[in-house]
């Protein structure tokens, strides 16, 4: 079965064609991230712009890469929701036409579910269930039991900020270029990860609370420049050194880490049934965190990170996901009725 997948939930634009759920036969991405490294983050009216110029020639592109023709496109998949609206209505819209003119069947994938899937791209073993996932990414920082492909019970989430968001935020209070996460790594490697030692949050259960280390960052900064609290973020960086920002990012990122996988190890308490943890998301490119869970006691069962060109947002993983709800029974969408941008979460 060949999936034709299209995902623009946020600042990438991206095509597959997909045969039989984890073999890519095409994967085109055209990221806006050079555009929005000037402003620091994405603004939603470009993002939408940019897909609109983009969308056609890069479907045009995965179905050439692919070698194959509109006649030989069995499905089309397309990522639906979360995401930006502006950015999911160019996706939707395009699969939706598509799928119409084409008299192909629609299916509309969760974004967090294609993450999830990522991990069973090209991969020469693949996860078994039962299965915790641990996504994470600038929007969701969720533990996900899995008992079988497509179901989905998610047993710990974030109170507010995603981990993502943190490292985004994080690196703007040291003054790191846009997009966060892969600033604070790379300067991380020249830090201490023990020189400002950083909290952890008091919550018991499987969820999880970011704001208050972005917070922390925040006062530890101001305390090491000897400023007051009132000095707000922005006039912070030029008050740092070189290695005193490599030593906060190396804090932050060792600190971020051992909280996602302190929860992981409790969540295994619960659910000591699984037998593979799934990382999914743009943060599990982080390669701490990678390092980390290798050498934690979750390495007893078998640990799954995405491929580093699966990390981030792509359309590879859209068709993945879609297989395997259509593997599992889920009926195609009626493109005249296809709910684009739902509120809903993975487990609807
Ligand atoms: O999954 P993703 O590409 O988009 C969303 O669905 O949100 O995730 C983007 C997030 C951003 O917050 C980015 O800073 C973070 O993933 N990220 C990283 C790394 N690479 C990307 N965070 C930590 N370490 C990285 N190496
Ligand atoms: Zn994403």
């Amino acid at each position: 079965m060949n999936i034709l997948s299209i995902e623009s939930s946020c600042d990438e634009t991206a095509a597959a064609v997909i045969k039989n759920g984890t073999h890519i036969l095409s994967n085109v991405v055209v990221s806006q991230v050079d555009i929005f490294a000037a402003y620091g983050g994405v603004i939603p009216e470009i993002a939408a712009r940019s897909h609109l110029e983009t969308i056609l020639p890069v479907i045009h592109q995965a179905l050439n890469d692919a070698n194959l023709t509109k006649n030989q496109i069995n499905a089309i998949a397309v990522t639906h929701t979360p995401g930006l609206l502006g950015s999911l209505l160019i996706g939707t819209l395009t699969a939706r036409a598509l799928a119409i003119l084409w008299h192909k069947p629609l299916y509309a994938v969760h974004h967090l579910k294609s993450h999830i899937y990522a991990n069973w791209l090209e991969s020469h073993s693949v996860p078994e269930f039962p299965l915790l996932a641990l996504a994470i990414s600038g929007g969701h920082t969720q533990i996900l039991y899995m008992p079988a492909h497509n179901q989905f019970e998610i047993i710990g989430t974030t109170r507010d900020d995603a981990v993502g968001e943190c490292f985004d935020k994080v690196a703007k209070i040291l003054g790191l270029p846009y997009p966060g996460g892969p600033s604070i790594s790379k300067l991380a490697l020249t830090g201490n990860p023990q020189a400002y030692p950083l909290p952890h949050p008091m919550i018991d259960n499987l969820d999880f609370s970011f704001s208050g280390l972005k917070t922390a960052v925040l006062r530890s900064v101001q305390q090491a420049c000897h400023l007051p609290i009132t000095t707000p973020s922005f006039e912070l960086a030029h008050h740092l050194t070189d290695q005193m920002k490599a030593d906060f990012a190396a804090s932050f990122e060792a600190t971020a880490c051992d909280i996602l996988l302190e929860k992981l190890q409790l969540a295994l308490k619960t659910h000591p049934d699984v037998k593979s943890i799934v990382f999914a998301g743009g943060v599990s490119a982080n390669q701490t965190l990678r390092q980390k869970a290798q050498t934690s006691p979750l390495n007893e069962k078998s640990l799954f990170f995405p491929a580093p060109q699966f990390t981030g947002d792509n359309a590879a993983m859209v068709g993945a996901a879609a297989y395997f709800e259509i593997e599992s029974g889920t009926q195609p969408t009626d493109p005249y009725k296809l709910n684009i941008a739902p509120r809903t979460n993975i487990t609807n």
